[in-house]
């Protein structure tokens, strides 16, 4: 069976991580949140008063930011900087109002995609992003692009948040939605655009389990090259 490279991108709270995190449990790959990425450094930007407007403390801030994945008891991802868990700190609105300026900076991209394409180098991996099929892994066998409604995605979003104990309006988690939709697809590093080779799947009517089947039924036509879509 061929190990692959399976990309999933899409607009925020579309469920990509969602269906990535299953996708790698049932496959047995390692599963990269790229988007953790970029909220551990606007929170450590955040934390350290990192002027976004200075390239020059930018650069240096990178140069201190360890970011790191553990798998937890119940098999699940968390993301650590530099050595603390920061996985539950970096879902906060506080984060999301700012990640998409942070993400938007050359030199930011630039060492994160570096990270990335190191944590790619032993295939067997799930990775979702913004950019992930387009500039971090251009060849990867399976590119998946996930959409869905605003309203679909908001609700989606205010439940997530909600599971950890943070009750946040839905006309702000909208508000902040659109924002991000629209820096993330109009910035000058690596917009968010759908890759030409990449599958594109609406989730507005779909469960999670069937997004989840979709990929699944597409990654064994990677893996195993002669059953070619038949399954
Ligand atoms: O997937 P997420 O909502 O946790 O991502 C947070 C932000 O990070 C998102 O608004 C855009 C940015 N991002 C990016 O620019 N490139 C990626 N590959 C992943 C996320």
């Amino acid at each position: 069976m061929k190990n692959i490279i399976i990309a999933i991108d899409g607009y925020s709270a579309c469920g990509k991580s969602t269906t990535a995190k299953q996708v790698a449990k049932e496959l047995n790959y390692r599963y990269i949140d790229s988007g953790a990425m970029y909220r551990s450094v606007t929170k450590y930007f955040l934390d350290h008063h990192v002027s976004i407007t200075n390239p020059k403390e930018v650069v240096k801030a990178l140069d201190q930011i360890r970011i790191s994945f553990v798998v937890n008891s119940k098999g699940n991802s968390e993301t650590f900087l530099n050595g603390i868990n920061v996985e539950t700190a970096i879902r906060k609105m506080e984060i999301s109002e700012n990640v998409s300026q942070v993400s938007a900076l050359k030199a930011v991209r630039i060492a994160m995609v570096e990270q990335q394409r190191k944590l790619g180098k032993e295939r067997k991996i799930v990775m979702d992003g913004r950019d992930i099929g387009t500039v971090v892994f251009p060849n990867a066998d399976l590119k998946v692009f996930l959409t869905a409604d605003m309203l679909v995605r908001a609700f989606r979003r205010q439940r997530e948040l909600l599971e950890k104990d943070d009750l946040v309006d839905i006309d702000d988690i909208i508000d902040n939605l659109k924002k991000r939709d629209q820096i993330d697809s109009t910035r000058k590093e690596s917009p968010l655009i759908k890759a030409e080779s990449a599958i594109l799947i609406d989730t507005t009517h779909v469960t999670v389990d069937e997004q989840v089947d979709e990929v699944i039924r597409m990654a064994l036509t990677k893996m195993i090259p002669k059953v070619n879509g038949n399954l």
